[in-house]
């Protein structure tokens, strides 16, 4: 088992192995994600939405990516662990970008820091880089800007626009990004990046000739039946898992058949008094002498 680096995943590009990186948010997705065999997991700022049912990823704060992110490390031995920086935690000034990134890696425990944006945040990224925080960088479609894109469209489409991609990315690379992700834009455009970058991409949403994969786990796992976007493909039923699970759980509790025998705790020394105690009049009370289970009257 050896730790995933950047210098992995440049190896990686350079020997046409693809790499595979999936979002994460708690210990317990992150430690079977990385037992799979995952070679990136990101704390993204999807958990605005996905864990917090948020309707954008602009409210997520830099406190939440930590949390989350601590979460994550605890679960992950082999995977490189990206934190995303939250809207407005590297926009306003470069010291306030390069103060946050330093406590995604500090607090967090982050190996990296991505942040959506083009050519605009060369200086952020060569500073955060320089403070030796490595930068994924990511564009095209990028949910920070919703409300600039109009909603969440597909980049990139006209060629005066691939061409301004085009040039995001190699500003993006000369400044010291290790990794872009290229989200939302059409696939002709992302292997054009792909060929002219030395670091590698990794795509959602930008077809197959990325260097890279990235899915929200949550849609892998396919737990929202209402969100079916084109780039995403549902590797398991999860709400259908989940919700029979839970179904299941209703109907045997409701019949009485769980907990059955074999989850129930037994004494062979357990005695039953019955009970002075004005509160518990009607039932006797158990005393558990020896056994982990000590059941008391209720007090009066
Ligand atoms: O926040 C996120 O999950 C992301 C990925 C979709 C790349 O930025």
């Amino acid at each position: 088992m050896k730790k995933v680096t950047i210098q992995t995943l440049r190896q990686m590009k350079s020997c046409g192995e693809r790499i595979t990186m999936l979002t994460a948010y708690d210990a317990t997705f992150a430690r079977l994600f990385d037992e799979a065999g995952v070679d990136a997991l990101l704390v993204g700022d999807s958990l605005g939405m996905v864990v917090q049912g948020q309707e954008s990823t602009l409210p997520v704060t830099v406190d939440e990516v930590i949390y989350h992110c601590r979460a994550v490390k605890r679960g992950t031995r082999r995977a490189h662990v990206i934190a995303d920086m939250p809207f407005m935690s590297y926009q306003a000034s470069v010291d306030e970008a390069v103060k946050n990134a330093g406590r995604l890696v500090a607090e967090g425990g982050a190996e990296a820091v991505k942040l959506e944006g083009g050519a605009d945040f060369a200086e952020v990224i060569s500073k955060i880089t320089r403070a030796g925080i490595p930068v994924m960088g990511h564009i095209g479609l990028t949910p920070q800007a919703v409300h600039r894109m109009g909603g969440y469209v597909v980049q990139g489409k006209d060629e005066e626009k691939a061409r301004q991609l085009v040039d995001d990315a190699l500003a993006l690379e000369a400044a010291g990004c290790y990794s872009i992700v290229l989200e939302g834009i059409p696939m002709e455009l992302a292997t054009e990046i792909t060929r002219r970058l030395e670091i590698p991409t990794i795509g959602i949403g930008a077809g197959v000739h990325c260097d890279g994969q990235v899915l929200v786990c949550y849609d892998l796992l396919g737990l929202n039946p209402d969100f079916a976007p084109k780039f995403v493909k549902r590797f398991a039923d999860g709400a259908g898992t989940v919700m029979g699970a839970a179904k299941s759980y209703i109907d045997e509790v409701r019949g009485a058949t769980f907990p059955a025998d074999e989850h129930s705790f037994h004494s062979k020394t357990l005695r039953l008094y019955p009970t002075p105690v004005r509160a518990a009049e009607s039932h006797p009370v158990l005393v558990e002498e020896d056994s982990i289970a000590r059941i008391y009257a209720a007090p009066v």
